[in-house]
């Protein structure tokens, strides 16, 4: 088998992209799709569910599969630095693909409320990291403005190459089950990625040579369908910053997802046509709810994900408990981040290590105790 190459390379003939492009990889993509065995049995529900777990990326999150696109352009481009607004995924992303490529990079961050992980990673790819004070959704306008004034590619979803990376997560899902499942979860931030994962899926189920929104009927793919159907689309926000279920902007989003700390999605359209095209719907989660299956996830079946990606499996657990999620079907949920990625986050909700003394039997007496 070939050496997996990175998902521009396996991909190529369904992305912008031809001979001459100096593609830039870090070979991200080719995620598990891990069936959880124990949830379904544990919430008494007979559906199967699937982990996307795309925390096992190059910079442990989805972001990559739009960083490689988005850098990659820029620098076919001629750009000579990339610029974006994160609340810490994509800023890691973008760091280390424009170390890989050479350029510079700038991120800004809302002060304080950024994961350690994704901030060590910006830190230690060399990126210039401006934090602000104020929120992502500030950051996100003030990086348009610089992008639009100075010669720096901006490289957050709204950049058109972001979604097309994105949206092989969808291919793989076809490829991994055959077909669709009957639902496609997943937690709702900046909203780029709900819809990068719908045009994937309407790729894959698409065998006319009609115009898509990216290829002009050119490509393919096209006349390959692998998909017969598409799925449902869900799409979950955390309680404190849920602007999409409520339909307004939320001025102070607040969240132990920080995420997801977003109150103004730059894409908010694009998720709503997936949502609506798909018949599916958006619903808020508690930060609760969030860390309670965060952790049920890590216990019950070894995956650990950052809190943001928890909603989504959070938000089909209630959905299924509810009835709104019928039993028989097939569910994703896309798992965005890597656990590692907030470590205060974890160790804050477990109970503290044990510290003994280094003998044989103050071991045997924990084993015993924690045995009987
Ligand atoms: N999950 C994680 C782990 C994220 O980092 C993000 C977004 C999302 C979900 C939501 O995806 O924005 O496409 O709806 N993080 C962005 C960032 C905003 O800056 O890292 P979305």
């Amino acid at each position: 088998m070939a050496h997996y190459q990175g998902l521009i390379e396996k991909y190529r003939d369904r992305l912008p992209v031809d001979e001459n492009t100096p593609v830039i990889s870090l070979n991200e993509g080719n995620t598990p799709l891990i069936e959880l065995k124990s949830l379904p049995r544990l919430v008494r529900k007979k559906v199967r569910i699937y982990a996307k777990f795309e925390g096992l990326n190059p910079t442990g999150s989805f972001k990559d599969r739009g960083m490689t696109m988005a850098v990659t352009k820029a620098v076919e481009g001629g750009a000579k630095a990339v610029i974006c607004a994160s609340t810490g995924n994509t800023s890691a992303a973008a760091a280390a693909y424009a170390a890989r490529a050479g350029i510079a990079c700038f991120v800004l961050i809302p002060e304080g409320k950024i994961a350690l992980g994704k901030l060590s990673q910006a830190m230690m790819h060399g990126s210039v990291v401006i934090q602000i004070r104020g929120n992502f959704d500030d950051g996100m306008r003030l990086v348009q403005l610089a992008a639009e004034s100075t010669s720096v590619a901006l490289v957050n979803s709204i950049n058109p190459y972001r979604p097309q990376g994105q949206k092989t997560v969808a291919f793989e899902v076809v490829e991994s089950l055959g077909d669709a499942p009957d639902y496609h979860a997943l937690p709702v931030g900046n909203a780029g990625n709900i819809g990068a994962h719908w045009a994937g899926y309407s790729e894959a189920a698409c065998e006319q040579t009609r115009a898509c929104a990216y290829c002009d009927g050119k490509c393919p793919f096209h006349h390959e369908k692998i998909a017969t159907r598409r799925p449902i689309m869900l799409g979950y926000q955390a309680a404190g910053a849920a602007p999409i279920v409520r339909g307004r902007i939320v001025e102070n989003p607040e969240t132990v997802a920080t995420a997801i700390r977003i109150g103004n999605p730059a894409s908010w359209e694009l998720a709503v046509n997936a949502q609506r095209e798909s018949g599916g719907w958006f619903a808020e989660c508690s930060d609760e709810e969030i860390l309670h299956v965060q952790k049920l996830l890590a216990r019950t079946e070894g995956v650990f994900c950052e809190p943001a990606s928890a909603i989504s499996l959070a938000g089909v657990l209630k959905d299924l408990e509810q009835g709104r999620i019928g039993e028989g079907t097939t569910i994703v949920c896309t798992l965005t981040g890597h656990g590692l990625k907030d470590p205060d986050t974890a160790i804050a909700q477990c109970v503290k290590p044990l510290t003994v003394d280094a003998e044989l039997s103050e071991i045997e007496a924990v084993i015993r105790e924690h045995l009987s």
